[in-house]
């Protein structure tokens, strides 16, 4: 039997649309360079961290000659932390740059992520691999980690390997952390005098890696259209069935574009923003008490069911949590002896009870089983609560089936509830890329590769002009410098790039907000159903609600 699956074999012929002047002969394309940049805040200390590599222009790809397009590069591409469908495009869109320019060019991939570059652990990407992985989700071409490259062990490592390869260039596919990874990076090959440029592509499922240059990072299409799909098919369960609420949490880390993006696209009866809930400085108590009253309202119609959408980060964007959560990160680590030397699970939980202050002891108390033991065993690396994998729909389910039964024993609420309970986040991270996905990736590799050939160094690899015709693409680089600010990380002040979080006056925000009422009590479900591949370009190749009324 055939190892490859028919739409596998089938995508592996789409050819990915591009920006008008990628499809250009060599010969004319050309750089045009824009102002001098600034960041928006900590100028100074920027430019004391990147001397060499602050305040560049930004390179717009245009009709144009350059003699640069045709040089024999060796580049190495590094993909780093969260899988994000399209990742395999940008290599396949850098390595048929690379060929566009100079067939004698090699492509190496690092494997395992940074790491593989710290440890020089590598493989050649011949044209027979890539073609083998050309629109399919995953990162398994090379693989992916999450090593940062911090100390300068790291640094003198990756030089040493740079050097070994005699790199032309470095390509890291990564987030907001490892793009100013990139930045660094970019700085100090220029400080160590080697000549190897680093271009970064801004990835992650998140989408919080975004702003007036970066329209959208890869990913956030085909893993939002995804579980899109699946909570429609939920809803659709719902409505049928007439007897469960769905509690769903959705990944995207501190962020919520997914679960906004996903609101949008499935109009369900109640969706969660963590940032509104900070801005408002929303209690768990009266997010209980906001989803009782509309389970209470519905059940009035004789509508015991319906679906709530919660983003992953949310615990912390709750006031009481964030300081629980800090109290017992600093507490940890001052007793971690102590507490690891504590056998039973109830001997931790009391220990730690005994020591938080009477308001925090309270509100752990009030807390299931579970999510106690989550907030106290599950730890980082750096020893903080792994957020992520507290389980936040179980929680929220535990304190609305609670004060349902108060409500129930005061007349008020005159249904019964039932429920489910579910995680939506890996299920999305490795689909076959979008059309939308696969083309913007493919075009965000080449631009890679056009930038390096070009020289640049410390840029990020940008496409804009999202929301039309892939052929108005707009091609170029964004100087990593002006992205980024100085925040405190772990006590200490880091140059970072700014991660950008749902902001409440955005046109996405108040478009869910101003519908949100309706749907929560009038069943409005919108079914997406299944990302399309083929077929009309309204469906197959629009880009995400969140997209469409950023640039509306
Ligand atoms: P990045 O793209 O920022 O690396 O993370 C994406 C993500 O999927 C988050 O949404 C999620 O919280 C995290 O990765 C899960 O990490 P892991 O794959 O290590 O479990």
């Amino acid at each position: 039997m055939d190892t490859v699956s028919p739409l596998q074999k089938i995508r592996y012929q789409y050819n990915p649309k591009l920006p008008a002047i990628l499809t250009e002969a060599i010969q004319s394309i050309g750089f045009a360079e824009g102002q001098k940049t600034h960041a928006k805040t900590d100028e100074e200390k920027l430019l004391q961290l990147f001397p060499n590599t602050y305040g560049k222009p930004i390179v717009t790809l245009t009709k144009g000659t350059s003699d640069k397009l045709s040089k024999q590069l060796t580049v190495g591409v590094i993909l780093s932390g969260g899988q994000a469908p399209g990742g395999h495009n940008v290599i396949a869109g850098l390595y048929d740059g690379l060929m566009k320019g100079n067939t004698n060019s090699q492509l190496i991939g690092f494997k395992g992520g940074p790491g593989g570059l710290v440890d020089n652990s590598y493989s050649i990407l011949d044209k027979n691999t890539i073609d083998q992985y050309r629109n399919t989700g995953g990162f398994d071409i090379i693989g992916s980690g999450r090593t940062k490259i911090e100390t300068p062990e790291h640094f003198s490592k990756a030089r040493e390997t740079v050097k070994k390869h005699k790199l032309d260039a470095l390509v890291v596919i990564g987030g907001d952390d490892s793009n100013t990874n990139a930045a660094l990076l970019a700085e100090y090959f220029i400080k160590e005098g080697i000549p190897c440029s680093v271009i970064g592509v801004p990835k992650t499922i998140d989408g919080d890696l975004k702003n007036e240059y970066i329209e959208t990072s890869f990913g956030f299409d085909t893993a939002t259209k995804t579980y899109a799909e699946l909570i429609g098919n939920i809803q659709r369960d719902a409505a049928s069935a007439r007897k469960y609420w769905h509690f769903i949490k959705l990944m995207g880390r501190s962020a919520s574009h997914i679960a906004l993006e996903c609101a949008l696209a499935c109009r369900p009866n109640i969706a969660l923003i963590s940032e509104e809930v900070e801005a408002k400085k929303q209690t768990l108590k009266e997010i209980t008490e906001t989803i009782c009253s509309i389970i209470t309202v519905r059940a009035t119609q004789k509508e015991n069911f319906g679906v709530v959408l919660i983003p992953e980060g949310l615990i912390e964007f709750i006031p009481e949590f964030k300081k629980l959560i800090s109290t017992l990160n600093d507490l940890l680590a001052h007793h971690a002896q102590e507490f690891s030397a504590i056998e039973s699970q109830d001997d931790k939980i009391n220990f730690v009870s005994e020591k938080l202050t009477d308001e925090l002891a309270l509100l752990y108390k009030s807390l299931p089983h579970d999510i106690k033991l989550q907030l106290i065993l599950d730890r980082d690396p750096h020893g903080n609560v792994q957020v992520s994998r507290i389980e936040t729909e179980k929680l929220i389910v535990a304190m609305v089936e609670k004060r349902l039964a108060e409500l129930k024993s005061q007349g008020i609420y005159t249904g019964s509830f039932s429920y489910q309970t579910h995680f939506f986040g890996y299920e999305g991270r490795c689909a076959f890329p979008s059309n939308f996905d696969a083309d913007y990736c493919y075009s965000l590799g080449m631009t890679a590769w056009a930038l390096a050939a070009g020289g640049y160094t410390g840029y990020l690899s940008s496409v804009r002009n999202l929301t039309k015709p892939a052929s108005e693409w707009i091609a170029g680089g964004i100087p990593l410098t002006m992205m980024m600010n100085i925040e405190k990380r772990h006590g200490a002040e880091k140059p970072v790039i700014q991660k950008a979080l749902v902001t409440l006056d955005s046109k996405p925000f108040k478009t869910f907000a101003a519908q949100r009422d309706t749907w929560a009590v009038h069943t409005s479900y919108r079914f997406p159903g299944a990302i399309q591949y083929f077929g009309p370009a309204e469906v197959a190749d629009r880009p995400t609600e969140t997209l469409l009324l950023e640039h509306q």
